[in-house]
């Protein structure tokens, strides 16, 4: 039986999946070098950075694993061909964003990336290499790699053997905030690829951590799907129990007291249950709208309406959150000052792509509200670039102009404000002091709470009025 033994790992992104997934995997092997490279040199500086606060990504326990694993075996570069050349597998981690014009624009993956790196590895890898796509693709993708692997890129010299490859398709579950722990205790690790040797070398490397019954092999194209499919269910659960919540509030349900019967019926489950102002990140709108373009693709109308249902009801649940406030401040927040606790798309993440925070806001600044925005994590210059607006720190009054300003702390935040809308599930906005916040109120002074952290009795007492997403009024 062959074995190809890995010394070398390349891995070209150094991004939320290129990073924490390699640092993962030289943590555990430790006879591995694992180089991860990217173009973007500010981005390896601050992995590179000897203070582990300034990392380019905020995951917990990411920084224990970066000190262990770091210039032991673990390497950050730009230094992309030569770290082609040196090894026997390379991951592909790039991004794939949502394509934004020509053929396909608003909803195929622009591939523009992956091809790059494609033909970077064509032309600077030597022997044989194993080659990975982690970035969620487009079925067939790794069809497109393999041909530009096998047209070679230059001629040899004399004595000189081509390069020869194996495409595998090992896509990434892990979720932002809690990404060491599914790297360390995956549900499952999923390989595609009919070369049972780039397999078994592949699988061998994850078996050093992962019970090897976890390791699932298929074929690539099933590999491929099912990190769409996998995305789809679990946002389409979201938008689910996001309809449920409009019903309930005007039902006189409770979305929370919903979610947990349904939830026990082992079939269901309790997870991914919980209604919020609808789902954000990098992956579940973008592998959505690849799907649905691939069902459109292969004359599937019907199959790609009902996934593109999903995301509409993402869009409308955003929409309102904005709509209802501004409904509750007697209709109009034009001048008013609103607290927006929470701007990550989810906790435990310094990352806003395709944050609802992002919507919601520019909404209520199109209103003419004077948004003061508090997130634990998020830099403040990457607010001003989602909002397309440099923060302004005085108030634009009753003029209609929409402003905002970075605030450091809740309290400063809070200071002044009309409302307090709650964006993003951080653990410390559970634990406020609502009698001392509702004291440097302006009253009558809401809170909107679209993911259930606060205790409505602890509102009530602090004689503040209250929304909460999902709750009906009897
Ligand atoms: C997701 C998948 O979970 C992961 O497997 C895949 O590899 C990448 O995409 P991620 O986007 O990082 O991960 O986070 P996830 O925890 O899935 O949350 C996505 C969005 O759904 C967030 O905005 C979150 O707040 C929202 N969400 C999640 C809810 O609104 N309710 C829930 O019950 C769960
Ligand atoms: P993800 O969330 O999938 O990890 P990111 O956007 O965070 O996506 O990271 C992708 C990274 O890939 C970026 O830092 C980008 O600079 C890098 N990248 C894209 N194309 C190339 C390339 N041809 N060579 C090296 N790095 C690249």
């Amino acid at each position: 039986m062959t074995i190809y033994s890995v010394h070398s790992i390349c891995c070209i992104g150094a991004g939320y999946v290129g990073g924490p997934t390699m640092a993962v995997i030289a943590d555990r092997c430790p006879h591995i070098t694992v180089t991860v490279v990217d173009l973007n040199d500010s981005r390896i500086e601050a992995w590179n950075n000897p203070d582990l606060n300034q990392l380019p990504i905020y995951e917990p326990g990411l920084e224990a694993v970066i000190s262990r694993a770091r210039g032991r075996n673990l390497f950050f570069s730009t230094s992309v061909n030569e770290a082609i050349a040196s090894a026997d597998m390379v991951f592909i981690s790039v991004n794939t964003p949502t394509k934004n014009k020509g053929i396909g624009a608003g909803q195929a993956s622009d591939l523009r990336w992956v091809e790059a790196c494609a033909r970077q590895v064509a032309q600077y890898a030597q022997g044989h290499t194993v080659v990975i796509e982690k970035s969620t693709l487009p079925v067939r993708t790794a069809a497109v790699i393999k041909a530009i692997l096998d047209t070679p890129q230059c001629q040899p010299g004399e004595n000189e053997a081509l390069p020869t490859f194996s495409v595998l398709s090992n896509p990434e579950f892990l979720a932002e905030g809690t990404a060491i722990r599914d790297l360390e205790q995956p549900d499952r690790v999923l390989i595609g690829g009919d070369d049972e040797v780039a397999v078994d070398a592949l699988s061998t490397i994850y078996s050093y951590w992962v019970p090897t019954e976890k390791i699932l092999r298929t074929n690539l194209w099933s590999s491929e799907l099912s990190k769409l499919i996998a995305n789809a269910f679990l946002a389409q659960r979201i938008s689910s129990i996001n309809s449920v919540a409009a019903l309930c509030e005007s039902t006189g349900a409770d979305v929370r007291e919903v979610a947990l019967a349904i939830g026990t019926d082992s079939r269901i489950g309790s997870k991914f249950l919980s209604a919020g102002p609808g789902f954000g990140g990098s992956c579940f709108k973008k592998d959505i709208l690849n799907l649905v373009y691939l069902c459109r693709h292969f004359s599937l109308p019907e199959v790609a309406a009902y996934w593109e249902q999903v995301i509409e009801l993402n869009n409308w649940q955003q929409n309102r959150i904005a709509g209802l406030l501004v409904q509750r401040l007697f209709g109009t927040v034009t001048g008013k000052r609103l607290a927006i606790l929470g701007f990550a798309f989810k906790a435990d993440t310094n990352d806003t792509r395709e944050s609802p925070a992002i919507s919601i806001s520019l909404d209520l600044l199109e209103e003419g509200a004077q948004l003061a925005i508090h997130d634990p994590k998020v830099d403040p210059l990457q607010i001003a670039r989602d909002l397309h607006k440099s923060p302004s720190n005085s108030s634009a009054g009753l003029n209609g102009e929409g402003t905002w300003q970075f605030s450091p702390t809740v309290r400063d935040a809070v200071q002044g404000a009309d409302a307090v809308l709650i964006l993003t599930e951080w653990d410390q906005y559970r634990k406020l002091n609502w009698q001392e916040l509702a004291e440097i109120m302006r009253a009558p002074a809401w809170v909107f709470d679209t993911r259930s952290v606060v205790d409505p009795v602890e509102i009530a007492e602090a004689g503040l009025l209250m929304w909460r997403l999902g709750e009906g009024v009897d």
